[in-house]
């Protein structure tokens, strides 16, 4: 497990940006798992104005995204991180849209929706995972007790996270630990004093159900990118 710790969350932004822009001008058909949440949010806002400059060309990329609510409520489209992308970072750049993968938080047969998923990822295998991290540890929506060989699925959020994430939604969809695991490369953001303890416990504690983030440590590429908050612990 590499760390790298930066000054603030706008070096941090810059760097996962960077890495990103880097692996795609060295393999354009680079297949990039996304993820959402407050932390990438300035990542893709550098990713939007790399595209505009001429800075890199995203025309050959593949995506696949971490998670979703489900079911998607009506009133509730615009927190569902289908929503989010297409207005933070898919709308802006060039990425053709059968290329772009999304869980499906209206599908109708959900158990063959995650299958397909699953399948879809085995057959463009992923390259660059970026991931964010909860304070219980949760990785996508993995919440505490996600097993290690768990795939994709429907899962029940915790309180803690309903509460921090301000959405009514009960349940969602998830990429699993073991497909998390398969990426080629992983690299976990992580920014601000409220991520200081997870870090903590992540980077000293054991391989653990409790805090699912702890199944990265035997990960082969991953890179842990903490800015001076979240790195206050360790
Ligand atoms: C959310 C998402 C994760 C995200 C994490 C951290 O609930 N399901 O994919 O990485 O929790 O979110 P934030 O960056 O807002 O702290």
């Amino acid at each position: 497990m590499k760390i790298i710790e930066v000054k603030n969350y706008h070096a941090l932004s810059m760097l996962a940006a960077k890495i990103i822009i880097d692996e795609v001008r060295e393999k354009p058909n680079l297949v990039i798992g996304f993820a959402t949440g407050k932390t990438p949010l300035k990542l893709y806002k550098n990713l939007v104005g790399a595209y505009r400059k001429g800075e890199v060309d995203f025309s050959g990329i593949k995506t696949f995204n971490l998670d979703e609510y489900y079911p998607i409520k009506q009133n509730e489209y615009k927190k569902s991180y289908r929503s989010y992308m297409s207005k933070r970072f898919f709308s802006d750049v060039n990425i053709p849209k059968e290329n772009i993968h999304l869980l499906d938080g209206n599908s109708k047969d959900i158990a063959k929706s995650c299958k397909d998923y699953e399948n879809q990822i085995r057959k463009n295998p992923i390259d660059l995972q970026i991931l964010g991290i909860g304070i219980n540890g949760h990785i996508g929506f993995n919440e505490p007790g996600s097993k290690k060989d768990s795939k994709t699925r429907v899962v029940k959020l915790s309180p803690s996270t309903i509460k921090r994430n301000k959405v009514s939604y009960t349940k969602a969809l998830t990429m699993g630990i073991s497909t998390i695991m398969k990426s080629k490369k992983i690299i976990l953001l992580a920014s601000g004093k409220s991520k200081a303890e997870v870090i903590e416990r992540m980077i000293k504690g054991k391989e653990s159900e409790k805090l699912p983030a702890s199944f990265l440590k035997n990960h082969k590429d991953i890179t842990v990118i903490v800015d001076k908050k979240a790195g206050s612990l360790i």
